[in-house]
Protein backbone atom coordinates (compact mmCIF):
# COMPACT_ATOMS: atom_id res chain seq x y z
CA UNK A 1 0.00 0.00 0.00
CA UNK A 2 1.26 3.49 -0.64
CA UNK A 3 1.51 6.30 1.73
CA UNK A 4 -1.33 8.74 2.57
CA UNK A 5 0.08 11.49 0.59
CA UNK A 6 0.24 9.79 -2.67
CA UNK A 7 -3.39 8.08 -2.06
CA UNK A 8 -5.10 11.06 -4.33
CA UNK A 9 -2.79 10.27 -7.07
CA UNK A 10 -4.64 6.24 -7.71
CA UNK A 11 -7.35 5.68 -9.83
CA UNK A 12 -10.95 6.45 -9.22
CA UNK A 13 -11.30 2.91 -9.17
CA UNK A 14 -9.02 1.61 -6.99
CA UNK A 15 -10.24 4.18 -4.76
CA UNK A 16 -13.72 2.79 -5.14
CA UNK A 17 -12.52 -0.50 -4.33
CA UNK A 18 -10.54 0.17 -1.21
CA UNK A 19 -13.53 2.23 0.42
CA UNK A 20 -16.43 0.04 -1.11
CA UNK A 21 -14.94 -3.43 -0.52
CA UNK A 22 -11.70 -2.91 1.76
CA UNK A 23 -12.14 -0.35 4.13
CA UNK A 24 -9.43 -1.66 6.09
CA UNK A 25 -6.61 -1.33 3.97
CA UNK A 26 -6.68 2.14 5.10
CA UNK A 27 -5.40 1.50 8.37
CA UNK A 28 -2.23 0.72 6.90
CA UNK A 29 -2.07 4.52 5.74
CA UNK A 30 -3.52 5.92 8.72
CA UNK A 31 -0.96 4.20 11.15
CA UNK A 32 2.35 6.09 10.29
CA UNK A 33 0.07 9.11 10.75
CA UNK A 34 -1.05 8.28 15.02
CA UNK A 35 0.67 7.74 18.17
CA UNK A 36 0.05 3.86 19.24
CA UNK A 37 -2.37 5.13 21.61
CA UNK A 38 -4.56 7.06 19.42
CA UNK A 39 -4.56 4.33 16.50
CA UNK A 40 -5.72 1.87 18.96
CA UNK A 41 -8.58 4.13 20.35
CA UNK A 42 -9.77 4.87 16.62
CA UNK A 43 -9.96 1.11 16.13
CA UNK A 44 -11.99 0.81 19.51
CA UNK A 45 -14.14 3.97 18.51
CA UNK A 46 -14.70 2.06 14.69
CA UNK A 47 -15.75 -0.81 16.47
CA UNK A 48 -18.64 0.76 18.87
CA UNK A 49 -19.30 2.78 16.04
CA UNK A 50 -20.65 -0.01 13.88
CA UNK A 51 -22.02 -2.32 16.03
CA UNK A 52 -24.19 0.61 17.03
CA UNK A 53 -24.53 1.16 13.30
CA UNK A 54 -25.43 -2.54 12.82
CA UNK A 55 -28.30 -2.22 15.29
CA UNK A 56 -29.76 0.85 14.05
CA UNK A 57 -29.88 -0.57 10.89
CA UNK A 58 -27.04 2.19 9.46
CA UNK A 59 -24.67 1.90 6.89
CA UNK A 60 -22.06 0.16 8.70
CA UNK A 61 -19.14 1.09 6.23
CA UNK A 62 -19.74 4.50 6.85
CA UNK A 63 -19.71 4.12 10.68
CA UNK A 64 -16.25 2.18 10.00
CA UNK A 65 -14.46 4.82 7.83
CA UNK A 66 -15.94 7.40 10.11
CA UNK A 67 -14.57 5.70 13.10
CA UNK A 68 -10.76 5.01 11.54
CA UNK A 69 -10.48 8.21 10.06
CA UNK A 70 -11.95 10.72 12.69
CA UNK A 71 -8.62 11.47 14.30
CA UNK A 72 -6.72 11.49 11.15
CA UNK A 73 -5.49 14.80 11.69
CA UNK A 74 -4.91 15.02 14.92
CA UNK A 75 -1.14 15.13 15.02
CA UNK A 76 -1.00 18.33 12.76
CA UNK A 77 0.62 21.54 14.51
CA UNK A 78 -1.84 24.43 15.17
CA UNK A 79 -0.41 26.43 11.85
CA UNK A 80 -1.30 22.91 10.00
CA UNK A 81 -4.87 23.18 10.74
CA UNK A 82 -4.91 26.81 10.20
CA UNK A 83 -4.03 26.06 6.33
CA UNK A 84 -7.11 24.50 5.82
CA UNK A 85 -9.49 26.78 7.43
CA UNK A 86 -7.76 29.44 5.64
CA UNK A 87 -8.53 28.25 2.67
CA UNK A 88 -11.65 26.59 3.38
CA UNK A 89 -13.79 27.55 7.01
CA UNK A 90 -11.97 30.70 8.01
CA UNK A 91 -14.62 30.87 10.96
CA UNK A 92 -12.77 28.05 12.51
CA UNK A 93 -9.36 29.75 13.02
CA UNK A 94 -9.82 30.75 16.28
CA UNK A 95 -12.00 27.76 17.99
CA UNK A 96 -10.36 25.91 20.89
CA UNK A 97 -6.59 24.09 19.77
CA UNK A 98 -8.60 20.61 21.52
CA UNK A 99 -11.12 20.85 18.96
CA UNK A 100 -9.69 22.18 15.58
CA UNK A 101 -8.70 18.29 14.32
CA UNK A 102 -12.61 17.29 13.74
CA UNK A 103 -13.35 20.61 11.91
CA UNK A 104 -9.37 20.26 9.78
CA UNK A 105 -10.50 15.97 9.52
CA UNK A 106 -13.05 16.82 6.68
CA UNK A 107 -10.59 19.29 4.14
CA UNK A 108 -7.91 16.43 5.14
CA UNK A 109 -9.84 13.38 4.26
CA UNK A 110 -11.04 14.83 0.99
CA UNK A 111 -8.04 16.41 0.11
CA UNK A 112 -5.65 13.07 1.19
CA UNK A 113 -8.34 10.62 0.21
CA UNK A 114 -10.48 12.61 -2.17
CA UNK A 115 -13.29 10.76 0.06
CA UNK A 116 -16.21 12.87 -0.45
CA UNK A 117 -19.34 10.84 1.86
CA UNK A 118 -21.50 13.71 3.23
CA UNK A 119 -22.42 11.76 6.11
CA UNK A 120 -19.12 10.27 6.64
CA UNK A 121 -17.48 14.37 6.53
CA UNK A 122 -20.40 15.55 8.91
CA UNK A 123 -19.98 12.92 11.38
CA UNK A 124 -16.63 14.27 11.84
CA UNK A 125 -16.71 17.25 11.19
CA UNK A 126 -18.74 17.78 14.69
CA UNK A 127 -17.38 14.82 16.80
CA UNK A 128 -16.12 16.78 19.37
CA UNK A 129 -18.93 19.69 19.09
CA UNK A 130 -21.68 17.58 18.65
CA UNK A 131 -23.72 20.51 16.88
CA UNK A 132 -25.37 18.26 13.96
CA UNK A 133 -28.39 15.08 14.34
CA UNK A 134 -27.49 13.29 11.94
CA UNK A 135 -27.72 9.12 13.18
CA UNK A 136 -24.11 8.77 12.03
CA UNK A 137 -23.18 11.98 14.02
CA UNK A 138 -24.71 10.66 16.77
CA UNK A 139 -23.11 7.06 16.20
CA UNK A 140 -19.82 8.88 15.92
CA UNK A 141 -19.73 11.07 18.83
CA UNK A 142 -21.23 8.66 21.19
CA UNK A 143 -18.41 5.58 20.21
CA UNK A 144 -15.88 8.53 20.25
CA UNK A 145 -16.77 9.35 24.41
CA UNK A 146 -17.55 5.40 25.34
CA UNK A 147 -15.16 3.22 23.45
CA UNK A 148 -13.96 1.02 26.29
CA UNK A 149 -10.46 1.88 26.33
CA UNK A 150 -11.45 5.08 27.72
CA UNK A 151 -12.63 3.11 31.13
CA UNK A 152 -15.86 5.49 31.10
CA UNK A 153 -18.56 3.08 32.63
CA UNK A 154 -22.07 4.43 32.65
CA UNK A 155 -25.29 3.54 31.05
CA UNK A 156 -25.22 6.12 27.88
CA UNK A 157 -23.06 3.37 25.36
CA UNK A 158 -25.99 1.16 26.17
CA UNK A 159 -28.97 3.24 25.91
CA UNK A 160 -27.40 4.15 22.74
CA UNK A 161 -27.78 0.62 21.75
CA UNK A 162 -31.79 1.22 21.89
CA UNK A 163 -32.23 5.45 22.36
CA UNK A 164 -29.59 6.73 20.14
CA UNK A 165 -31.35 10.38 20.90
CA UNK A 166 -31.39 10.32 24.06
CA UNK A 167 -28.07 8.92 24.85
CA UNK A 168 -26.36 11.32 22.38
CA UNK A 169 -28.90 14.32 24.62
CA UNK A 170 -27.10 13.11 27.81
CA UNK A 171 -23.53 12.81 26.47
CA UNK A 172 -23.81 16.08 25.43
CA UNK A 173 -24.88 17.31 28.83
CA UNK A 174 -22.15 15.19 30.78
CA UNK A 175 -19.64 16.51 28.24
CA UNK A 176 -20.86 20.02 29.16
CA UNK A 177 -20.60 19.49 33.16
CA UNK A 178 -16.88 18.06 32.40
CA UNK A 179 -16.12 20.82 31.01
CA UNK A 180 -17.61 23.35 33.43
CA UNK A 181 -15.89 21.33 36.40
CA UNK A 182 -12.49 21.25 33.84
CA UNK A 183 -13.20 25.34 33.55
CA UNK A 184 -13.84 25.97 37.55
CA UNK A 185 -11.05 23.89 38.90
CA UNK A 186 -8.58 25.39 36.13
CA UNK A 187 -9.64 29.17 37.15
CA UNK A 188 -9.62 27.97 41.29
CA UNK A 189 -6.01 27.06 40.42
CA UNK A 190 -5.19 30.39 39.13
CA UNK A 191 -6.30 32.16 41.90
CA UNK A 192 -4.35 30.02 44.24
CA UNK A 193 -1.19 30.96 42.28
FE1 LIG B 1 -11.45 10.29 19.05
Amino acid sequence: MIDIDNFHLTSKAFKRYIFNEHPEDLLELIKPRMKEKRYLHSLSVADVAVSLARSHHLDVRKAYLAGILHDITKSLSIDEHRVYFLYYDRDKIDVPEPIMHSYSAKYYIKEKLNLYDGDILEAIYHHTDGASNTRLTKILYIADKREPLRGIHDQILDRAYHDLDRAYEELKEDVKEYLKRNERSRISSEDIR
